[in-house]
């Protein structure tokens, strides 16, 4: 067995695991050393000799990209398979064209660092605005390209129990399984959701010079149906994207 200064072994145990299978297909952003690193913990280590699958290199998808559900069938086991594909998913629901709109106070955000709503602008009781200043005074069935308002039919907040805005991948998913905060949603409504509804389409096309969510609807919803398809099972928490 090869021998590894104890220093390495340290780091290297990091590159097992789920979490990991997503920081291992993101060394290359970082050093050379770090990319050494993930091929000798896939090849000297098999992830620390524990019985456990080497964690296989995902692609890494561009930051406009998407990877599809097949890009992880090289994960061996079906959890980790879910929760790989889960955190994939992730990376369109905590864009910001999702997140401004399920804030977790009453106010919407906007632009690409959850600045506040300017207007002020409150939920209200139906998550549709306050009486006189309605989401849809201003935003319409579409973009106003123009007065650069976005628009889609029935604009209006995701309710307080939907927020995901400073949600982990892995708190994210919990919630969306969770009947009581997902609007009585069975997984399959929440694919359903994922792949037809006007207001999560509108992520793609949000008009005027706003950057669009990651990859296209169809292949966000393909992710989130193929997360149901392997059990759905959840993230660590602490994975981040
Ligand atoms: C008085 C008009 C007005 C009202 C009322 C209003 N908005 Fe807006 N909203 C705007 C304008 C204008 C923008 C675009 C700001 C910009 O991009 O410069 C905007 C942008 C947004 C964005 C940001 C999109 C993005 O990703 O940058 C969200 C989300 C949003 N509004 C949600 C809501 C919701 C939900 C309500 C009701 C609770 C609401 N708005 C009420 C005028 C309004
Ligand atoms: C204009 C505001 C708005 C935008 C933008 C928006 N959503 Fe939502 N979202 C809502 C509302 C309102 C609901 C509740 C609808 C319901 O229960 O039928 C919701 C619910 C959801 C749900 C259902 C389950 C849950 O627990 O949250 C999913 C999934 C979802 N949105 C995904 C997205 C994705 C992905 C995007 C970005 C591509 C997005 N949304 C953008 C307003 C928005």
């Amino acid at each position: 067995m090869t021998r590894i200064p104890r220093r390495l072994a340290a780091k290297i145990r990091v590159v097992c695991g789920v979490g990991s299978v997503y920081q291992g297909g993101m060394l290359p952003k970082h050093s050379g050393g770090g990319v050494r690193l993930t091929g000798l913990a896939l090849i000297a280590l098999g992830c620390g000799g524990g019985g456990h699958a080497p964690a296989p290199a995902l692609p890494v998808a561009a930051k406009n990209a998407l990877l599809t559900p097949r890009d992880f069938s090289a994960i061996a086991d079906r959890d980790d398979r879910a929760r790989a594909i889960f955190v994939e998913a992730s990376r369109v629901m905590l864009h910001p064209r999702c997140k401004n709109c399920h804030p977790a106070g009453d106010s919407p955000a906007q632009g690409d660092h959850g600045r506040p709503h300017d207007p002020p602008v409150a939920r209200g009781p139906e998550d549709t605005g306050v009486p006189a200043l309605e989401c849809t005074s201003c935003h319409q069935d579409r973009n106003a390209e123009l007065a650069r308002v976005p628009g889609a039919p029935n604009w209006h907040l995701a309710p307080i129990a939907m927020a995901w805005e400073g949600k982990t991948p892995g708190a994210l998913c919990a919630q969306l399984k969770d009947r009581e905060r997902n609007g009585d949603k069975s997984l399959r409504e929440i694919v359903e959701h994922a792949a037809s509804d006007e207001l999560v389409a509108w992520g793609w096309a949000p008009g005027h010079d706003r950057e669009p969510a990651p990859g296209t609807q169809a292949a966000f919803a393909a992710l989130v149906d193929a997360w149901v398809n392997e059990g759905a099972a959840c993230p660590k928490d602490e994975v981040k994207r």
